[in-house]
């Protein structure tokens, strides 16, 4: 199998290209693309050298597979031309989640909405990738009425600029020298907390982060009757997102019981004694697959409202894991190349 990575050079296609080494990824060849600046550049792929190329028209042939985290201008112009020369496209971007023939899929959530794609693939949002990892199990017990979901976002999910931004700031801070202007984030974000993420365009009130966890939760649960309220919010941690879901159901559910059934989800580890100290956190889910979920319980104000703490690493889980698994059920189920043909 030939692999292209597109955005290989950025903070999700190095995570993407290191779980691809982990997991032991059946491809014959990798061909990592960015941009011009990066081509030629050498990437050390454990038992091999890749050598970064950038994109062009003669480039994009002979693919069974492209791996996309290059950002929405980049996937709007390429992965349909990567498609059309046969290969299909993981897409990280937000280009193509919501169009109708490119379907949304979480590995342990949907894996079937794979079968009807036509040459490309949308992995989801971040946030929205941990948080649908604990409302599926929850939704096919019991049904779910509505989500409200806040979350604490990490700088890692903006890129590697974002991360440079945190640590500079940081650093004058703690040494007290003048703090370099923001440039990534319309705020400092050292020591602080921003109730933005992404942009609010077009005069809506909501930015385009909680839009996209509002509609892709939905589209990816298959459900347009649940109903889903978000804010999103940017916090000064280096990986790992963090969501306080409220989650009002159907019919009831204790949390003893969502306790056993999320414990049993594939992909979800359950950390839930708060009196011993015991819940995930950011720090604890950097570096895993897995999606992290505590403080599980009843809201008070009502019977059929819990509350969870639901964690996961947004380079991984949240974007390269994610995807690599999906390039993995695409290559199981005959799915790429010449057999979609
Ligand atoms: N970070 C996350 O947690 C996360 C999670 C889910 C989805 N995503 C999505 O994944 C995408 C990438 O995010 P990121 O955080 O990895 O960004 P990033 O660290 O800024 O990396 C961007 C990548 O795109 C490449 N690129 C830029 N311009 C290009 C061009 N003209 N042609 C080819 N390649 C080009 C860059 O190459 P150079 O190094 O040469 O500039 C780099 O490899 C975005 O769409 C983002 O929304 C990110």
């Amino acid at each position: 199998m030939r692999v292209a990575v597109v955005g290989a050079t950025g903070a999700v296609g190095s995570t993407i290209l290191g779980v691809m080494r982990e997991r032991s990824f059946a491809a014959d060849e990798i061909v990592p693309f960015a941009s011009e600046r990066s081509a030629g550049r050498k990437i050390d792929h454990g038992d091999r050298d890749l050598t970064v190329a950038a994109l062009s028209e003669d480039a994009v042939r002979g693919f069974d597979l492209a791996l996309f985290s290059a950002g929405s201008a980049i996937s709007a112009e390429w992965a349909p031309r990567f498609a059309e020369a046969g290969a299909v496209v993981v897409d990280n971007s937000s280009q193509w989640r919501m169009s109708e023939d490119v379907p949304l899929v979480v590995a342990e959530v949907n894996p079937d909405a794979l079968e009807g794609h036509r040459g490309i693939v949308a992995n989801p949002n971040c946030t929205t990738m941990q948080t649908v990892m604990a409302l599926g199990p929850i939704l096919h017990e019991v049904g779910i009425e509505r989500v409200v979901m806040s979350t604490y976002q990490a700088v890692s999910g903006t890129g590697q600029k974002a991360v440079d931004e945190l640590h500079r700031q940081a650093e004058a801070v703690i040494e007290a020298k003048e703090l370099p202007p923001p440039v990534v984030y319309p705020h400092q974000i050292a020591f602080n907390v921003l109730p933005q993420v992404e942009s609010f365009q077009d005069g809506d009130d909501y930015t385009t982060e909680e839009r996209k966890c509002m509609r892709e939760t939905r589209k990816i649960l298959g459900r347009d009757d649940v109903a889903v309220s978000a804010t999103c919010v940017r916090v000064p941690v280096y990986t790992g997102h963090s969501v306080s879901a409220n989650v009002q159901t159907r019919e009831e559910i204790s949390p003893d019981r969502c306790r056993e059934l999320l414990a049993s989800a594939p992909g979800v580890v359950v950390i839930d004694d708060p009196a011993n100290g015991l819940y995930p956190t950011a720090l604890d889910v950097a570096g895993r697959d897995e999606v992290l979920v505590g403080r599980i319980r009843r809201d008070p104000s009502h019977d059929r409202c819990l509350n969870l703490w639901i964690v996961g690493d947004n380079l991984r889980k949240g974007a390269a894991t994610n995807a690599v698994q999906l390039a993995e059920l695409l290559h199981v189920r005959g799915l790429l190349g010449a057999a979609r043909a």
